[in-house]
């Protein structure tokens, strides 16, 4: 099971857009089986795939209860299956604020590492599990950040958003210690066809040292109309453009980790 956490320290920057499409054609259109893991209290991508409600649900028990922590969880108990046959979900909502509280108060020595010891034990059992992170360096998130091998990171035009994304990869420099092999991948979303868009894409791929996904994301009032039917772009405006952009990013994302 390849793990990817999806994350920048912006908000509202298409994190839960990005990790909802590509869950969705990973699993939906291309057939692999799909674990997404909720790790924003806001609990979007839960509201998306239908697995929301309000008492304390699976990543908060994953975090606090699981055996490898002397809990009495174990991570199959906490898996949702949704509407679609090749996605499964652990899902979130605020109660997640409390567990990384919980987290950092906690004195035992996995702290940082419970997650990918949960996780490990459902490895056999899918592909590629993909995280929405909240926008906060929080407990929560750098476990998902310590299990995961890949970090996409949504960028929009801006200066402010410009900054979000250099920061993240100095956590990550920070965490290589705990994760050595943790790479941090681009993706430029809400791309408009304007003079000022287009030459911040150029400077995203020729000078800002970060790696970044070939294709954008533009801009579309589908993404914001998915969010009111509460769908995954792709399952909700598949051949809109940005299902269309998102299922550039899979491709390449394929053959960045399946060669
Ligand atoms: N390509 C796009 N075109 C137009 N609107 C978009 C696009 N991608 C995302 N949006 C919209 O931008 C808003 C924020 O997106 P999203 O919730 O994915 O961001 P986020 O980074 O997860 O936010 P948060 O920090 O609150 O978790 C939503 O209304 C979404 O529909
Ligand atoms: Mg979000």
């Amino acid at each position: 099971m390849k793990t990817i956490a999806v994350m920048s320290p912006k908000g509202g920057i298409g994190k839960t857009t990005t990790a909802d499409s590509i869950a969705y054609i990973l699993g939906e259109e291309q057939g692999k089986r799909v674990l997404i893991l909720d790790g924003d209290p806001q609990g979007d991508t839960s509201k998306t795939f239908g697995c929301h409600e309000t008492a304390e649900t699976g990543m908060s028990r994953l975090l606090e209860c699981h055996a490898c922590t002397g809990g009495e969880c174990h991570t199959s108990e906490l898996i949702w299956t949704t509407a679609y046959p090749h996605i499964d979900m652990i899902p979130a909502n605020g109660y997640l604020v409390r567990t990384d509280l919980n987290l950092m108060i906690s004195q035992e020595g996995n702290q940082v590492t419970r997650l990918k010891e949960a996780l490990a034990e459902v490895a056999g059992e899918y592909d590629y599990c993909i995280c929405d992170c909240g926008r906060l360096f929080d407990m929560v998130v750098v476990n998902i950040l310590v299990a995961s091998e890949l970090v996409i990171a949504p960028i929009k035009v801006g200066g402010y958003e410009n900054e979000a994304i250099k920061s993240l990869c100095e956590q990550v420099e920070d965490l290589r210690q705990i994760n050595p092999d943790l790479r941090v991948k681009g993706i430029l979303t809400m791309r408009q066809k304007n003079k000022t868009s287009l030459e911040f894409e150029e400077y995203l791929h020729t000078a800002s040292g970060i790696e970044m996904f070939k294709a954008p994301i533009r801009r579309s009032i589908m993404a914001e109309k998915a969010t009111i039917a509460m769908a995954a772009v792709p399952a909700f405006a598949r051949r809109g453009i940005v299902a269309q952009d998102y299922r550039d990013i899979v491709r390449e994302l394929l053959e960045d980790m399946e060669g």
